[in-house]
């Protein structure tokens, strides 16, 4: 790979506290890690966690970086994907750490997409009741939003994500150039979330994705350009803000599930695999949402068409047609989003949107309506 071209880095600030922590999003931050990890905690030892596409890509940089100063790593490899999010792999990676004689006042580093972020921050939050980690995510997705907010988890038979913690990383590197060799089908997937930011409460960004949005996706063939790390810089503060205001989801945090109680019945209907990546069901969920929204009369049809348009103009699913394969019923998504965890006492929560950056959160929304909008949905198959 050549010298990625550096770009001066953005900071976001998480702000919690005695918890809070810094985003800092640039172009070939890696090399500036170990200097970073140096100036956090001094002299401390540090165990990567990462899985093995990413190893063959950019493990070496890491390692370089944190040998220029002078910190001691060891690791672990897992095999990529979502299995990997599994009791068995947490416990390699918990005795892995253990192994290392990584004690607390030491560092895990999560290199990786959304997976190593959850597994590793999981472990981390795990051994010896706690030991500080570091994202440095290198999916889009991750970059925007997995490694930021503090969620970790593993994935139980009966559902995603239902065994885990919370633990805020102590620093989180998002490195643009690493995206380079991202998929372009994970690249797309992960700009899902982007949108989101903009379509659940900042209208101008969206707009300005409408705008750029070829820019964002090319600037591994073009970088200078800045629209991705602007993207990613937007997207970090904006998810900043709401865990900053609500660290546990006991309120407006669940704004940022908008198209996730769609998404997650689809993603589920697909079995959690590659026919539909998280951030592509994400798409399809959000288009739902707004055409449900505009269905309850809360904003005009043309407005959610326009927020439609935009997902479907990058590539993105926004209808259940656009899913190759079969998809149960309605009567199977509705049994689906009850399991979800985010159903409280049978009641279906939904993020509703009142209009581009102007998404609630609906604690009572009518199972009735739901299911008859989607069965119309699932019909212009
Ligand atoms: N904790 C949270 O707040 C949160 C939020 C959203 C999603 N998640 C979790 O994130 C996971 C999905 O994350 P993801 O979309 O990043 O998927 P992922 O971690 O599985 O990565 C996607 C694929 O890209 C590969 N890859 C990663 N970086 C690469 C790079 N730079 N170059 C080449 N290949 C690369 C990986 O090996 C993998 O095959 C899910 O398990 C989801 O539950 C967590
Ligand atoms: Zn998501």
């Amino acid at each position: 790979m050549t010298a990625p071209v550096r770009t001066d880095p953005t900071t976001v600030r998480v702000a919690l506290d005695a918890r809070s922590y810094d985003i800092v999003i640039g172009r070939g931050l890696v090399a500036s890690l170990g200097a970073r990890i140096e100036a956090l905690r001094p002299r401390a030892r540090v165990f990567i966690v990462t899985d093995r596409n990413i190893e063959l890509h950019h493990l070496d940089a890491v390692e370089e970086a944190l040998a220029e100063s002078a910190i001691a790593a060891s690791q672990l490899i897992v095999s990529p994907g979502e299995a990997s999010k599994s009791f068995r792999v947490f416990e390699q990676v918990c005795e892995a750490v253990i192994a290392a004689r990584i004690e607390r006042g030491d560092l895990v580093i999560a290199l990786g997409g959304g997976v190593i972020g959850d597994l590793a921050g999981f472990a981390a939050a795990a051994v010896r009741r706690g030991i500080d980690y570091v994202q440095v995510p290198t999916t889009l997705l991750a970059q925007v939003d997995s490694s930021v907010g503090g969620k970790t988890a593993i994935n139980s038979a009966r559902g995603k994500n239902l065994i885990g913690a919370f633990h805020q990383p102590i620093l989180v590197v998002a490195d643009t150039a690493l995206l380079d060799t991202l998929p372009a089908r994970e690249f797309r997937a992960g700009y899902a979330e982007v949108a989101k930011y903009g379509l659940l409460g900042d209208a101008a960004f969206f707009s300005w994705l409408e705008a750029n949005w070829r820019d964002v996706f090319a600037a591994g063939k073009a970088p200078g350009s800045g629209a991705r790390e602007h993207a990613i810089a937007v997207s970090c503060r904006a998810k900043a803000a709401i865990v900053g205001r609500d660290e546990r989801e006991t309120g407006d945090r669940a704004l940022l599930n908008l198209g996730h109680t769609f998404g997650h019945a689809l993603e589920a209907a697909c079995g959690f695999s590659d026919r539909l990546l998280h951030g592509e069901a994400v798409s399809a969920g959000v288009a739902l949402a707004f055409e449900f929204s505009a269905r309850q009369g809360l904003l005009p049809a043309a407005e959610a068409a326009r927020a439609v348009r935009h997902l479907a103009e990058v590539g993105l699913p926004t209808r259940p047609k656009d899913i190759a394969g079969d998809l149960p019923d309605a009567d199977a998504l509705m049994a689906l989003m009850a399991q979800d965890k985010k159903v409280k006492r049978g009641m279906l929560t939904f993020i509703l949107v009142r209009g581009i950056g102007a998404a609630f959160v609906e604690h009572g929304v009518d199972a009735v309506q739901v299911r008859a909008f989607l069965s119309e949905k699932l019909a212009e198959r």
